[in-house]
């Protein structure tokens, strides 16, 4: 019979060994084990069906090459994720945890958004209540709908000049707490897509007051806690689990991620093994999962070194776009505001409200002259990522290019500030009843006082304004409207311009 890699883990491999050396973390067992079956031409009766490139078609096979094509393997081969035991799959897991401290780590084939889900499915039962930032992923709202819980909304605190949504503080967590007494797990952000961090540590240890245990979203901190410059990893000051989307910034391929349990009994490990096992294909490709060995051992055998020349790369540029006009760079300047404990220089983050141009404009010339794509734009600012290894020629030019379209490019007068979202709503039913309930698009003015079946969320500021079973307001509509006008993006909406909204129809409940 087929074993699933995490039955195995869940039978046999599940200890905490705090103490262990670090020894192991520059041999990769998952990335060898596949890469030696791929290329010792073993006769491949088994799937896939292109059967190592061979049998694929030519196009596919030149573009991604007969390498990649050989390393393609399926799940339970003998000497990769089945056969004695700990199998290299295992030990791959394992090391993982070790780099991050974790007890515990699955790794993920379909990203962070997996590890968002099985939480929820685990934590967040039908009939029971969890504690959420507001401006959570749009894949925890959708692991509530999976789950059935209901949530306690956390407000995170907010900048309306930068129309950006910070973390959550402490205080926040704890009032949130305070109004769900038998929550069993409070879930934040951090760091925000802007690189701001909160302060877990306080977060930690108001949610282990209230008998709840505290998971960080860290799908943008992978690399948290490998320098000292930057934040420490969540699971170092006192998280019981987080997420980590090392192919955001560390290196793995896209798709790819890791959910961390810490030491310690606040979360039931077996119960998120069961939820990973119900989200998770029953064919993950191997050559994600070998990514996330490499990754983790790059990270944890040179890490260190390979972010501090990233974070001096940072520096310089910076610097130089800073000397742009109008232009600023977020940066340590930042922390100590609410919500904002610490910052990632790898996150450049440029206000460019003093230029007259918008992010949008700024960035589509970018593209048009120099073909730089930048990871947001938004009417005020212009966020760059880096990667943990990251290539400082096309940094150095971009500060340049930069510098050269802010001088050239036409004012198109004051750049426009966005009010704050609005309020709390009222939480009619349960995500998971709207989103599942019989719904009716209707045009948005008659949506006012009806029930959202959709969530929706604008960028900027990214903080959900209507989630599914949340009841309707005119300021709401008005808001999104607003936000349509500037020209941000919705997420989520069926009707992205907002001329419509899916609402639920109340009779038929
Ligand atoms: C905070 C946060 N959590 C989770 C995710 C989902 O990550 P993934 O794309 O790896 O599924 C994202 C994606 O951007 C994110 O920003």
């Amino acid at each position: 019979m087929s074993v699933q890699p995490e039955d195995a883990l869940a039978a046999d491999v599940v200890t905490a060994e705090p103490a262990r050396p670090r020894a192991a973390q520059p041999t990769a067992p998952y990335l060898e084990a596949v890469t030696a079956y791929g290329f010792r031409g073993s006769a491949r009766f088994h799937v896939p069906g292109h059967k190592g490139g061979e049998g694929a078609d030519p196009g596919l096979r030149s573009a991604v090459g007969d390498r990649a094509l050989l390393l393609d393997l399926p799940q339970d081969i003998e000497g990769v994720d089945a056969g004695p035991k700990p199998t290299p799959y295992e030990r791959a897991e394992r090391l993982a945890a070790e780099a991050y401290g974790a007890e515990r780590t699955w790794f993920l084939t379909n990203g962070a958004t997996q590890g968002n889900h099985a939480l929820c499915l685990a934590l967040a039962p039908p009939g029971h209540s969890v504690v959420l930032q507001r401006n959570s992923h749009a894949s925890l709202i959708d692991g509530l709908i999976l789950s059935g819980g209901s949530a306690t909304w956390i407000a995170p605190e907010y900048d309306p000049e930068l129309g950006m949504a910070h973390g959550v503080t402490p205080e926040a967590l704890e009032g949130a707490l305070a109004r769900t007494p038998d929550a069993r797990a409070a879930f934040i952000v951090s760091p925000t897509y802007y690189g701001m961090a909160a302060d877990v540590e306080a977060c930690a240890e108001v949610a282990h007051a209230a008998g709840a245990a505290l998971i960080v979203d860290n799908a943008w901190g992978s690399h948290f806690g490998f320098h000292p410059e930057l934040p420490k990893c969540p699971l170092a000051v006192g998280a019981d689990a987080m997420l980590a989307s090392t192919h955001k910034i560390v290196g793995s391929l896209t798709q790819s991620a890791m959910l961390l349990v810490a030491h310690g009994d606040r979360v039931d490990t077996s119960a998120v093994a069961r939820a990973v096992r119900l989200v998770r294909s029953t064919s993950p490709s191997s050559l994600l999962m070998a990514s996330l060995d490499a990754a983790r051992r790059q990270l944890a055998v040179h890490g260190e070194t390979l972010l501090g020349r990233t974070i001096q790369a940072s520096t310089r540029a910076r610097e130089a776009i800073s000397a742009a006009a109008g232009c600023t760079v977020l940066g340590a300047g930042m922390v100590g505001r609410p919500g904002i404990a610490g910052w990632d220089p790898l996150r450049i983050v440029i206000d460019v409200r003093g230029t007259g141009c918008t992010g949008y404009d700024i960035a589509a010339e970018l593209r048009a002259s120099y073909d730089i794509y930048v990871e947001l734009a938004t009417h005020v600012t212009l966020v760059l990522v880096l990667g943990l290894r990251q290539p400082v020629e096309p940094l150095e030019r971009m500060a340049h290019d930069f510098t050269e379209v802010i001088k050239r490019m036409e004012r198109s007068g004051d750049t426009p500030t966005l009010r704050p979202p609005p309020g709390a709503l009222e939480t009619a039913v349960a995500p998971r009843d709207a989103f599942l309930g019989a719904g009716e698009t209707v045009a948005a003015s008659d949506a006012i006082g009806r029930i959202s079946c959709e969530s929706v969320a604008g960028y900027p500021p990214g903080v959900p304004v209507l989630l599914p079973g949340e009841r309707i307001t005119a300021d709401v509509v008005d808001y999104l409207r607003e936000l349509t006008a500037v020209g941000a993006r919705l997420h989520g909406a069926e009707d992205p311009s907002f001329r419509t909204v899916r609402v639920l129809v109340e009779d038929e409940r």
